[in-house]
């Protein structure tokens, strides 16, 4: 005779030879499919559950974080792929009314997964089938689509001009829908500021299963979507974008300075002027351990600092604002590549002289696991402190720093114009970034540390109350929500970091449109409990009921 065990084996294997359904009569999926017939048409093609055979694939395409897409990270009950608006609709009102909790997802680059991954039973809304985008020469406007990747948007421009761009980040298969809405910064910054700050208007799904554009959103909602995270109060399908001028030829470079060849000093110097200089001229620094030139052995160890710069104008024009006014980097004239716009979006890519199509490619070929945080400098960090920071980065090996320059545009807009506060008064954006390939939570654990220990070394030289961070920079160390009780004050602790002051009107936002927090995940905008009371008199009910925990 058969014992239990054996017999819940065969069922599994008979199961899984005849493709059977695991999700149990009445359970989430079914539910849904049942809900989302009803008026949106066949649900079979564009829900995908777990036994379907295509659901590894559809959830993997889009997690962009190996870390996050081993077998032991919790799944999606099920993942819906809309290809209408009003799939999209449908599957918010179906969502809501079955109280799932529902994942939005475009590119799915978020740092920490949170698209994709979450301790508690969740849906996936996948938005990939929405990356449709209308550029309007005329105009200067172009709309775009959530899921379309910035690789596609900054192509379908250049196919209609040589001689327009967008201020978008730098890695093609980046998504949209994500990106703009927590803020969006690339080379382009300096001079026009972020994606945000180029938006005129937008679609968004409302948790009421209505489709909003600008005027029917309201100016509150529309301010919350173009930097505060769209997560947190619907389902952004779209953006409207302005289009900005950008020359026929750019110039760009990439030099590399180790300890013994000055890097403490020259970016010593950097600190004072990197804000200051020339709006056309962007240069991103790169600094991590690397094997000295002509050592021995593999393990004598240098920092090496990367100076990644690109100047809008031509060669000569770069040359003459680096001579008067970063001589210390001694750029030389061969060191220096002209190119168009277009083609420096893919140098910065590490795709250089690659064909244009290729920003067409939505496949990501990174597979390396990674963990960034993120801190901004506001005044520069003595010598002593960068000899410190550079002994640091040889002893952990792999950890490093990306650090971006601000100044121009970026001081000039006020820091209420859009949720992103992080404006005048800021010399360098920091990210801190490490990527490995082993598998399993040991190599997690050993290289998330090792951010964590540069972070630590860093306090004393970075902002303050609060210890600013950026929004697309997702970073759950500084602090998460339970989306419970306490929801607005475990809020305001990651809240204030990435918005400052900008915080309280989210909330506001929050509390107006989304008032129960079906939008809500690990790092959502809290609403207080009720519209009629102040921020400050937010406090805990213990008898509230929480339909949502
Ligand atoms: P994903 O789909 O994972 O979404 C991220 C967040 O936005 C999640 O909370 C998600 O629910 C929400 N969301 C997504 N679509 C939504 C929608 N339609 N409506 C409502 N909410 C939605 N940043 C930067 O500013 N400049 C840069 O140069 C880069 N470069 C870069 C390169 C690479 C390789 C990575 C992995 C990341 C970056 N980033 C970046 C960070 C990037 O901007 C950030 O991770 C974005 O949130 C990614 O947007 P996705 O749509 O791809 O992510």
């Amino acid at each position: 005779m058969s014992s239990p065990l054996e017999n819940f084996l065969s069922l599994l294997l008979l199961c899984a030879i005849i493709n059977c359904s695991m999700a149990a009569p009445g359970s989430d999926y079914d539910a849904f499919v049942k809900c989302f017939s009803a008026g949106a048409g066949d649900a079979s093609k564009i829900v995908f559950a777990p036994q379907n055979p295509n659901f590894t694939s559809v959830l993997d395409d889009y997690a962009r974080n190996p870390r996050f897409k081993t077998p032991q990270t919790p799944k999606p009950s099920f993942i819906v792929t809309p290809l209408t608006i009003s799939q999209i609709q449908k599957t918010v009102v179906c969502a809501k009314k079955l109280r799932l909790l529902l994942k939005i997802r475009s590119g799915g680059h978020d740092y920490e997964g949170i698209s994709y991954v979450s301790n508690v039973p969740f849906v996936i809304l996948d938005l990939f089938n929405f990356r449709t985008v209308n550029v309007s020469i005329q105009d200067g406007t172009a709309w775009v689509q959530s899921g379309a990747t910035l690789g596609e948007l900054y192509y379908r421009i250049w196919e209609k001009s040589k001689v327009h761009g967008f201020p978008g980040g730098v890695g093609a298969t980046v998504g949209v829908g994500g990106h703009i809405s927590g803020g969006g910064y690339g080379n382009l910054m300096r001079k026009y500021g972020l994606s945000v700050d180029h938006v005129v208007d937008a679609q968004i799904m409302d948790v009421n299963g209505r489709l909003l554009d600008r005027k029917a959103m309201g100016e509150d909602l529309f301010w919350a979507i173009n930097g505060g995270g769209g997560a947190s109060f619907g389902v952004v399908v779209a953006y409207k974008i302005k289009l900005v001028p950008v020359p026929p030829v750019v110039s760009v470079f990439k030099v590399s300075r180790t300890i013994e060849e000055n890097a403490t000093d020259i970016v010593f110097r950097w600190q004072f002027i990197a804000d200051k200089v020339d709006e056309n001229l962007f240069i991103r620094l790169l600094v991590g351990s690397a094997t000295k030139t002509g050592a021995k052995v593999e393990s004598d160890k240098t920092v090496k600092v990367r100076f990644v710069g690109q100047f809008l104008g031509n060669a000569k024009q770069l040359m003459s604002v680096m001579k008067s006014q970063f001589p210390e980097l001694q750029l030389k004239k061969e060191d220096v590549l002209e190119m168009s716009w277009i083609q420096s979006v893919l140098f910065w890519d590490n795709k250089n002289g690659s064909s244009e199509t290729t920003l067409l490619d939505r496949k990501s070929k990174a597979d390396n696991s990674f963990k960034r945080k993120s801190d901004y400098l506001k005044s520069p960090i003595p010598k002593q402190g960068l000899s410190g920071l550079f002994k640091l980065i040889i002893q952990l090996g792999k950890a490093g720093m990306a650090i971006n320059a601000y100044g121009g545009q970026m001081a000039k807009i006020p820091a209420t114009a859009t949720p992103f506060p992080h404006r005048a008064g800021n010399i360098f954006k920091i990210q801190y970034f490490v990527n490995w390939k082993e598998p399993g939570p040991e190599a997690d654990k050993k290289y998330v540390d090792q951010t964590r220990a540069l972070y630590r070394y860093m306090t004393p030289f970075v902002s303050k109350n609060p210890r600013e961070a950026y929004l697309n920079y997702r970073d759950l160390d500084i602090g998460i929500s339970s989306n419970g009780k306490n929801a607005y004050n475990e809020g305001k602790v990651y809240g204030l970091k990435y918005f400052k002051d900008n915080f309280d009107r989210l909330v506001k936002v929050k509390t107006a449109v989304d008032p129960e927090n079906f939008f809500r995940n690990e790092q959502s905008i809290p609403p207080l409990k009720s519209n009629k009371w102040e921020l400050t008199e937010y406090d805990h009910d213990e008898d509230e009921e929480e339909w949502y925990d």
